[in-house]
């Protein structure tokens, strides 16, 4: 091994060093192993592919340290729910997500005349790792969900097969159709891809982390039929 080889050697591995370090690696690791350990919720395709794509994907460093601007639904509620869920034994996702809680890049709900005013206030995603992440790449994604108490969000589907763990109290799932189902907090879920689904919010705020594998350049899109958009 010539000296330049020697060099970007110990490059790579003072760059996986920090990787492994960073938070939000630590939150997608702690992440995946929750997701991968119930046997029941996953087949066996899913789990494979989300246990090796954080490690074997290209990381393109990170970006993005400022602190951000929050959307109010996140100034009213995201204390409350991680609190919630580090005193219900998921610390192990909630420690390192505190420690870039100011920086993370959260998404308002989506503004859309048919679906009102209140979800558009109510309701905000953050993309933690991926291509528009903290940390970047382009091989999956992993963010985070938080919606007001009471709110509904409405049928959406997209191409990425999506994985989500429930972190909160009361909230109800759907898939393809009614009815909505109650999942329990640690519960894992599992959206095919392009499969319309839809979620509830109990009187707790929602919040679920999510790993998304394969395309995960499209963004979701609500479901239209003839009078719009899907409601239930
Ligand atoms: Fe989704």
């Amino acid at each position: 091994m010539g000296k330049t080889e020697a060099n970007s050697a110990k490059e790579e591995e003072v760059r996986s060093v920090r990787l492994a370090e960073h938070p939000a690696f630590r939150f997608v690791e702690g992440l995946v192993q929750r997701l991968c350990a119930d046997d029941g919720a996953l087949p066996g395709a899913e789990r494979a592919q989300a246990r090796t794509y954080p490690a074997q994907a290209t990381y393109q460093g990170s970006s993005q340290e400022a602190e951000v601007q929050h959307p109010p639904v996140i100034s009213r509620y995201l204390d409350q729910a991680f609190g919630w869920a580090a005193s219900h034994g998921f610390d192990d996702i909630v420690d390192p997500l505190e420690q870039i809680k100011a920086q993370i890049p959260w998404t308002p709900g989506y503004s859309d005349p048919e679906l009102g005013e209140a979800f558009a206030e109510n309701f905000a995603y953050a993309e933690i790792v991926g291509p528009g992440g903290l940390l970047r790449t382009n091989d999956y994604s992993a963010g985070l969900t938080l919606f007001a108490p009471g709110t509904l969000y409405e049928w959406h589907n997209h191409p990425a097969v999506e994985l989500y763990l429930v972190l909160c109290q009361g909230s109800t799932w759907a898939l393809h159709q009614p009815p909505f189902e109650a999942k329990a907090p640690g519960e894992v879920v599992l959206h095919p891809s392009n499969a319309e689904h839809a979620m509830t919010s109990g009187d707790q705020p929602f919040l679920a982390p999510w790993l998304w594998l394969g395309d995960v350049q499209s963004a979701a899109q609500f479901t239209r039929d003839e009078k719009g958009i899907r409601s239930i």
